[in-house]
């Protein structure tokens, strides 16, 4: 297959534009004009969405058994983001322009220009040296319960989805026969008051995050040891998955951007088309959120009383979701005739329509009967999106659903009235081999596993 040279740098324009035109990925609210930091994903980004979740979760839960999974609430009781730290330490450096009032991250500013934050230029109204001094600002979400006014409380949008294993550890201890070392697992919503939302989905102000909280004895053989062992296990999931490790890279953090609760941490980081970006951080928090809780764990058989550490790893499904859609993009210049071929060429376990089914002619009634017959079987059989189209030619429909990633369609042709094959056509080589529709479930069964 050609290298893919056709891809400059407006990749991440052709992105938005087939997320848009094709379903995936919508702006939020947007007959009201947006809203900014929220997105809506349309019938296939919820697709790629849950085929990426449901990856994470069989092999983060379901195939172990050190690992149980949870689904915690949004909003919690404010002492939780008290005892957490977030109340008084999740913060940004917010820095405003005074001429243009609009407001920036401080660290963002200066990664543009070298001045002092202070005497950078306003992105905006272009002026230099006319900011405030940075000034900490608090992104936890707030809002208002109860039904009276004025006697209503202030909670928060979880900041973070991790605090619900926290609160939970006992529960879980108590209810299941899980021991130390162990996980808890858990997918789920967080919010953020991003002083900066953009770049897309990758800075927003609602997310999704696919966590594990997992627990471990105090002492630092253990914590190097579970550290380097999550960091081996979280790389090597992206890669299953399909996304090129030349693209993929650890970067530790330095000592000032370290959250408040972690002791070290290293993120994975993906070859973005506006620079390196973090999409996932394994954390080692120690103690710091046990602790913090009062909460503790006895070791049954020795009787040791202790407050085990935690090793985190902590990916966004919204940043995942979107670099297995920049990394997978091809455009393909041997497609010839003047036409266009865009590719996502994404793992068969994440592309939202599993296989198209098509009969060659849509005004062949023979055609369409055998195809829909097919297309009914191949929705039962298999786990996933099966989608039917007589469209315009055949040319156009391969097309139409290479450029959303489907990884194999069937077609229905003359030859199928008389041998009962199909040809099944493969989205990465544009090869076609003749099945027999009666072995089709476990041709595509063995494709999937
Ligand atoms: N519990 C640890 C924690 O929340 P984090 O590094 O702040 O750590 C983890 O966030 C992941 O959540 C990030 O690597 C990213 O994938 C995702 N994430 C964080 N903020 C986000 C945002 N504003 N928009 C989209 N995803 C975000």
């Amino acid at each position: 297959m050609a290298e893919n040279t056709m891809v400059g740098s407006n990749l991440m324009e052709k992105i938005v534009a087939l997320c848009k035109r094709r379903g995936f990925i919508y702006p939020g609210s947007e007959i009201y004009g947006g809203i900014a930091g929220f997105w809506d994903y349309g019938p296939l980004g919820v697709e790629l969405k849950n085929n990426i979740k449901k990856q994470w979760w069989k092999s983060m839960v379901n195939q172990r058994d050190d690992v149980v999974g949870i689904d915690g609430s949004i909003i919690m009781n404010p002492k939780v983001w008290q005892a957490s730290g977030h109340v008084e330490a999740f913060t940004d450096p917010l820095i405003e322009c005074k001429k243009c009032h609009h407001r920036f991250r401080a660290d963002h500013l200066v990664q543009n220009d070298s001045a002092a934050p202070e005497e950078a230029i306003c992105p905006n109204c272009k002026e230099r040296g006319q900011f405030t001094k940075p000034r900490k600002f608090n992104l936890l979400v707030k809002t208002y319960l109860g039904v009276v006014e004025g006697e209503q409380v202030e909670v928060f949008l979880r900041g973070e989805i991790t605090q619900g294993a926290f609160v939970n550890f006992k529960n879980v201890l108590d209810s299941t026969r899980i021991k130390i070392p162990f996980g808890i697992a858990q997918i789920g919503k967080a919010f953020r008051n991003e002083i900066t939302p953009g770049n897309f989905t990758y800075r927003s102000k609602e997310f999704e995050q696919m966590e594990l909280e997992f627990f471990i004895k105090n002492n630092d053989k253990e914590g190097d040891r579970w550290f380097e062992y999550w960091k081996d296990q979280r790389m090597s999931w992206y890669c299953s998955l399909g996304l090129k490790k030349e693209n993929l890279r650890f970067r530790k953090h330095e000592d000032h951007e370290r959250a408040h609760y972690a002791r070290f941490a290293e993120d994975i980081e993906y070859n973005a088309p506006f620079g390196w970006s973090e999409f996932e951080g394994i954390h080692h928090r120690g103690d710091w959120d046990l602790s913090r809780h009062n909460l503790t764990y006895k070791d049954e058989e020795t009787g040791e009383e202790f407050t085990p550490w935690v090793i985190e790893t902590s990916g966004g499904v919204d940043r995942s979701a979107l670099f297995f859609l920049i990394d997978s993009y091809f455009e393909d210049p041997t497609a010839g005739s003047g036409q266009e071929r865009v590719v996502l060429r994404l793992h068969p376990k994440l592309a939202p329509v599993k296989v198209a089914v098509f009969p060659l002619l849509a005004n062949k009634e023979e055609l369409v009967g055998v195809a829909k017959s097919i297309y009914k079987d191949l929705k039962q059989s298999i786990d996933g999106v099966v989608a039917f189209d007589d469209r315009g030619n055949i040319g156009k429909r391969y097309f139409s659903q290479d450029e959303i990633g489907t990884p194999w369609c069937v077609t229905v042709d003359f030859q199928s009235l008389e041998d009962k094959t199909v040809t099944v056509r493969d989205r990465d080589t544009t090869k076609q081999e003749r099945i027999e529709v009666e072995s089709l479930a476990s041709y595509f069964a063995e494709k999937f596993k």
